[in-house]
């Protein structure tokens, strides 16, 4: 009896493991649907709205508009207000792998008031919230950052 329990137990985290994976491509292949032209699915965008909602919206704005009245202008103690991500401002200057490197390390290291979200967020949920945000930006917009580095 003893001995056949860590036997079930291996079936039973295999069964598990594959039970996981399957359903996996399962999620993938149905949520597959690319936004026309762009590198996310509307599925990353409805995740990243959440995301952005919860983590994000309270300095950036619910529609990643920005709050402040100036994003170019400092604030009294040298720092930049939290800029609009939705094309509006220059996070399109940054590609993706930028805009991931920023959202992980945050600005502070820069003497900025971005915390860093690398502990915070999965890799998923920061690829969403970027998706919510770039879902804002225009066709044109969205072609300029594809010249500068794009999905890279
Ligand atoms: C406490 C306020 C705050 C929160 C919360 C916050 N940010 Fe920021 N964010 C800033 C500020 C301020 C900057 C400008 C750099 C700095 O001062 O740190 C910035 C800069 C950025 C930039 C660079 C934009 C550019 O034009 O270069 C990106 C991208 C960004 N934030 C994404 C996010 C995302 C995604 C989240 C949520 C996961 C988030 N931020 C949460 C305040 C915040």
């Amino acid at each position: 009896m003893a001995r056949s329990i860590p036997v079930t137990l291996f079936v039973v985290i295999a069964a598990l493991l594959l039970g996981c994976s399957e359903a996996d491509s399962r999620a993938t292949s149905a949520d597959q649907a690319k936004e026309p032209g762009r590198w996310y699915t509307s599925t990353q965008v409805s995740t990243g709205e959440t995301v952005f909602q919860s983590h994000c919206a309270v300095c950036h704005g619910d529609k990643a508009q920005g709050l402040a009245a100036d994003w170019r202008q400092k604030l009294d103690d040298g720092s930049f207000p939290p800029p609009p991500l939705n094309g509006k401002a220059h996070a399109w200057h940054h590609p993706l792998s930028l805009l991931i490197q920023v959202i992980n390390q945050g600005g502070i290291p820069l003497g900025g008031k971005m915390p860093a979200f690398a502990e915070v967020l999965t890799e998923d949920e920061k690829l969403s919230a970027i998706a919510y945000f770039q879902n804002f930006w225009d066709d044109e917009i969205y072609g300029s950052w594809q010249q500068m580095g794009g999905a890279n």
